[in-house]
């Protein structure tokens, strides 16, 4: 039984690198720009040490998905990349239909790269086009044009079997007609999936200073909900409606990877500040590694891996963080897994004042799903369930 458990359930494995050509002003993630180079070959046999230290925990099970994110995945050594995927394949059984996807960017897409990031074994690239508009690219710090964002679509097209790339909207000065006219030669682009983000102030992020400022002033509460209406409206008629808030695909299309986070399912986090969700003896175990690279290395060439939480969930946590995730997704949860992992049911009362406000709905099978009025509510719906 559990032998067949780790053959079937969905596994998989996060890989952060790092580092960047330059950072974006809008970006909080994990990044950093390394002017002096950075020891790639150095890194990767510390990447191998922690996939071995990983896998000594969780043994035996089959890796569904693998994801190069980052920082810039796209700027490392397809040597490098297929290192990782060797360890990786060494320590665990690696599913036949693995889904490998990385993350680039338009600036370090060139064909020849990405045939070797094929040869590697990647066969889905997402890439950071967001936006089309050369002025709007210009103030979000980017390297690129919209010329030279197509021109990589069109190299991972012609590279790989699958590809997405992330837009931005949301942004200065955005109208429903220019976010429109956008959008939709986006959509002439697009393969079998596209992620659509609102643009987010983050704290210590150089557009926080000047949000703050007065000087950068991103649409209101009430056009952020129309622009949010009018991105699903559009996708849906180009046949790739959201299965996830900031997700779309066809039908078949998703991300596998991005889908295991959602379902609660367990994935080993690898690199500087990536996080984990394992399940040990029947326990959630949240991980978490030393954000800063240098650092992290230094961890894992001392102790064999960049670990700095390594917490057991109890059952309250794990629950709430199911309904956290799970309810981002179009198809929504299966409340009887949410009792299964917290001993209690969801409030009927509350689902019910829920469902009057139209917040959420039960479909025919059981499921419990937010709908598309409730997704721009959805932290107050699942406060409102969690509590
Ligand atoms: C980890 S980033 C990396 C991708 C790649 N380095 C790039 O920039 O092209 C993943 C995506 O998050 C989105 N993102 C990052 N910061 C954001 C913010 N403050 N607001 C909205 N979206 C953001 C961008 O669309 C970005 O492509
Ligand atoms: S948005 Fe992408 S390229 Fe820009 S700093 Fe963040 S991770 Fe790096």
């Amino acid at each position: 039984m559990m032998l067949n458990m780790s053959l079937t359930t969905p596994f998989a494995v996060y890989v952060h690198w790092p580092f960047c050509l330059s950072k974006c002003p809008y970006c909080d993630f994990n990044s950093h720009v390394r002017h002096g180079g950075v020891d790639e070959a150095r890194f990767v046999r510390a990447y191998a040490t922690e996939i071995a230290a990983t896998a000594a925990r969780v043994p035996g099970r089959t890796v569904s998905s693998i994801f190069f994110g980052g920082g810039t995945p796209s700027l490392m050594q397809p040597a490098s990349v297929a290192a990782i995927l060797e360890a990786i394949a060494k320590h665990w059984r690696v599913a036949p239909d693995v889904e490998i996807t990385l993350e680039a960017n338009p600036t370090s897409v060139e064909a020849a790269r990405c045939r070797g990031f094929r040869a590697a074994g990647v066969n889905r690239v997402s890439l950071g086009v967001q936006s089309l508009d050369d002025a709007a690219l210009k103030e979000l710090g980017r390297l690129h044009s919209a010329q030279e964002a197509l021109d990589a679509v069109a190299i991972a097209r012609a590279n790989f079997e699958r590809y997405s790339f992330d837009l931005i909207y949301a942004r200065p000065r955005q109208s429903l007609e220019s976010w429109a006219a956008e959008l939709r030669r986006a959509l002439a682009h697009a393969g079998d999936h596209l992620s659509m983000y609102q643009l987010t102030i983050e704290p210590d992020t150089p557009f926080f200073g000047l949000h703050k400022a007065g000087k950068l002033v991103v649409p209101n509460e009430d056009l952020a909900r129309d622009l949010y209406d009018l991105t699903q409206a559009i996708c849906v008629k180009a046949g790739l409606p959201a299965y996830e808030i900031s997700n779309h695909a066809r039908p078949g299309g998703e991300c596998r990877h991005n889908l295991v986070y959602w379902r609660g399912h367990d994935y080993a986090g690898i690199g500087p500040g990536a996080h984990g969700r394992l399940t040990i003896d029947g326990r959630r175990v949240a991980t978490e590694t030393e954000k800063r690279p240098e650092s992290w290395l230094m961890r894992v060439e001392a102790a064999g891996s960049g670990l700095i939480v390594d917490e057991k969930l109890t059952a309250g946590e794990a629950a709430d963080e199911f309904l956290l995730m799970g309810l981002r997704l179009a198809e929504g949860i299966e409340p009887a897994r949410y009792t299964a992992l917290s001993g209690r049911t969801l409030d009927p009362k509350r689902i019910a004042v829920l469902r009057e406000e139209g917040a959420v709905e039960t479909t025919t099978d059981g499921r419990l799903r937010v709908t598309l009025s409730g997704f721009p509510i959805l932290d107050a719906v699942v406060a409102d369930l969690a509590a």
